[in-house]
């Protein structure tokens, strides 16, 4: 008996007690490549020394002090963020569904501040966004939100890069209408891309309308699909922007980012944390930024992510139980043609971590520190366990 709660029954039968760089180690010491990252999350890695370099001498200094004082290490981590995202204003949370629900009292602000009393947020269909309950009514799964009515009202979903539907709630609601949130790849979703018509027309209809444009960029930020952000892919600007688990590569640590018009809305006592940008998770989070810079990280998952994704093609192309490759840089995603599960589970035994979503769609977020003589390594053990499954 314990008391931890069963939040987790399904977990895989493994536990690890070490990592370095795509590498997890069990408590036998046997070796597992991990293509998951944390979902996310460690893209520079497990035990990357920069990061523990800094970990260790910020803790020896100082770990927290509250936003009661000022916090001098949030000062250039803002800054970097607001160079790389081109936004302009930047603040803290402490994971990607609280920056977004930060994002989501911004909009409710700036509703109000235009005299809209009952806004409206159009979201997408299968869109993931957070487990808080504003996060969890913004998103779009009927499943997740299941026995947690009533739901945050305010929310309309429409399924992800259908434009007629889009105009058709624009023609009917646009008075109430206040932004449009969107993930630029849907993660959970099933590793589904925008199409590049649906977010410019989202893009137009929100500077027509001056809505707020909304991109959570919490698993496709910060590098993981070839650019910094994955918006920069489309060459369209957000006004709000969120981030968080690759950002602390582990540190739980999250960012909400504002341009224009959604700049200053949260004023004094409109928002608040008490751990949100401590000098240690800023700290952690300006050297996981330095890394990526100086290493040409980016550019680096975007060569690694082609021809990891070539490698898939030629190796499962023509694989009977493909049904779809999808996604961009290292946020890739193989569609069978059935549900599957279990099939982390067949990967332990060939000693690779990746993870299922959507039911039958693996998902391959491996670190972005990724080299050429792994993405072999992935492909073959990746197949493998596709053989082995029923
Ligand atoms: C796109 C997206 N938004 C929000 C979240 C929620 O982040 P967190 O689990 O840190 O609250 C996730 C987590 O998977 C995500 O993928």
């Amino acid at each position: 008996m314990t008391a931890l709660m069963p939040i987790y029954p399904n977990r895989l039968p493994i536990s690890f007690t070490r990592g370095d760089g795509v590498w997890l180690f069990d408590e036998k010491n046997t070796a597992y490549l991990d293509a998951l990252s944390g979902i996310a999350v460690c893209g520079l890695g497990h035990a990357h020394p920069a990061v523990t370099k800094t970990l260790c001498d910020q803790a020896e200094k100082l770990l927290h002090t509250s936003n009661t004082y000022h916090v001098p290490e949030q000062v250039p981590l803002a800054d970097t963020l607001a160079r790389l995202s081109g936004m302009d204003e930047v603040f803290y949370a402490n994971s990607g569904a609280e920056a977004n629900e930060a994002a989501l009292k911004l909009a409710r602000l700036y509703a109000h501040q235009r005299g809209i009393d009952r806004p409206l947020l159009i979201t997408m269909e299968k869109s993931f966004h957070g487990r808080t309950m504003g996060t969890l009514s913004a998103s779009g799964s009927a499943r997740l939100q299941q026995g947690f009515e009533p739901l945050l009202e305010g929310f309309v979903h429409i399924p992800f890069n259908d434009l007629s539907a889009l105009k058709r709630v624009i023609a009917t609601q646009s008075d109430r209408i206040i932004g449009i949130m969107l993930e630029p790849i849907q993660g959970d979703g099933g590793i589904r891309e925008v199409n590049a018509d649906f977010f410019e027309a989202i893009r137009y209809y929100c500077d027509e309308h001056d809505w707020l444009l909304i991109a959570d960029e919490i698993q496709t930020g910060l590098g993981r699909t070839g650019a910094w952000f994955a918006y920069q892919h489309y060459g369209i600007l957000p006004d709000i922007v969120t981030v968080a688990k690759t950002l602390g590569n582990g540190f739980p640590i999250g960012a909400y980012l504002t341009r224009g018009k959604a700049n200053g809305l949260f004023t004094v006592g409109k928002h608040g944390s008490t751990f949100a940008g401590s000098p240690l998770g800023c700290a952690v989070a300006l050297t996981v930024l330095e890394t990526l810079e100086k290493q040409s990280l980016v550019a680096h998952a975007q060569q690694m992510g082609t021809q990891l994704m070539q490698t898939l093609q030629e190796k499962l192309g023509q694989h009977p139980r493909i049904v779809a490759l999808r996604g961009k840089g290292l946020m890739i995603g193989i569609e069978l043609d059935r549900p599957c599960r279990e099939l982390p589970k067949i990967g332990l035994q060939h000693r690779l971590l990746f993870n299922v979503v959507s039911d039958r769609t693996i998902r391959l977020l491996p670190a972005l520190i990724l080299q050429e003589e792994h993405l072999d390594l992935i492909v073959s053990r990746l197949t493998a366990a596709i053989n082995e499954l029923e």
